[in-house]
């Protein structure tokens, strides 16, 4: 059992629910910034796996104490699975998160309402030792709506309803929305490994 983990984020909203999520277990979360360590990794792979074990083996090699990096993305069937793991830069390099809502809506203007179901993808990569790594998914399902609603979170929340709601992330309340997101889901699942099970040799 491990009582120190590292996380691999630089975003101040990622590590508020993640510390959230770890409240009630034994095990102290780190951040880049509390080790004084300034690094940008570069999200190059075509797989959200990819990126998360490119992340997390990085910041081992300079931390060389258990880390977790995750990657996320939106899966749209209708767009046979676009932006996917290039959702941070959809409309482009340097885009805002309203310049990627906007093409996703303007490539989805001919869509019909039945045809527009979508999910997000959450992949964490635990990295505990050299070569040592395991993986965590976590999914949310839902539809990308034909319009922008509600002013809450980031990214492309204001155009996802999530199955079982009638309003998108961006109209929820966080804790809502950090109890059944992607994002939330792998992290249960990581926390419950790492609190029920031995590390494998
Ligand atoms: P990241 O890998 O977590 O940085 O996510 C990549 C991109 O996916 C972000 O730039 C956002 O546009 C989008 N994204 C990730 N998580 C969420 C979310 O919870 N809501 C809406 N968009 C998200």
């Amino acid at each position: 059992m491990i009582d120190k983990l590292l996380i691999a984020t630089n975003n101040k909203d990622k590590v508020r629910e993640i510390r959230k999520l770890f409240e009630s277990s034994n095990i102290e979360i780190l951040t880049l910034k509390d080790l004084n360590i300034e690094i940008e990794v570069e999200e190059d792979k075509d797989t959200l796996e990819g990126n998360a074990l490119k992340k997390a083996e990085e910041i081992w090699k300079i931390a060389r104490i258990p880390c977790s990096a995750d990657d996320t993305g939106l899966f749209v069937d209708a767009l046979n699975g676009s932006p996917g793991v290039y959702s941070s830069r959809y409309a482009g390099e340097n885009v805002t998160y309203a310049d990627n809502r906007h093409k996703l809506l303007h490539n989805l203007k001919k869509v019909a309402d039945g045809n527009r179901k979508a999910r997000f993808k959450t992949c964490v990569c635990f990295y505990y030792d050299e070569n040592k790594y395991l993986f965590f998914e976590g999914v949310c399902e839902g539809k990308i709506i034909g319009e922008e609603r509600g002013e809450k979170g980031f990214g492309y929340d204001a155009v996802f309803l999530p199955d079982g709601f009638n309003k998108t992330f961006a109209e929820l309340e966080i804790d809502v929305k950090n109890r059944i997101s992607h994002r939330a889901k792998a992290f249960e699942k990581f926390k419950e490994y790492l609190t029920e099970f031995n590390l494998p040799e």
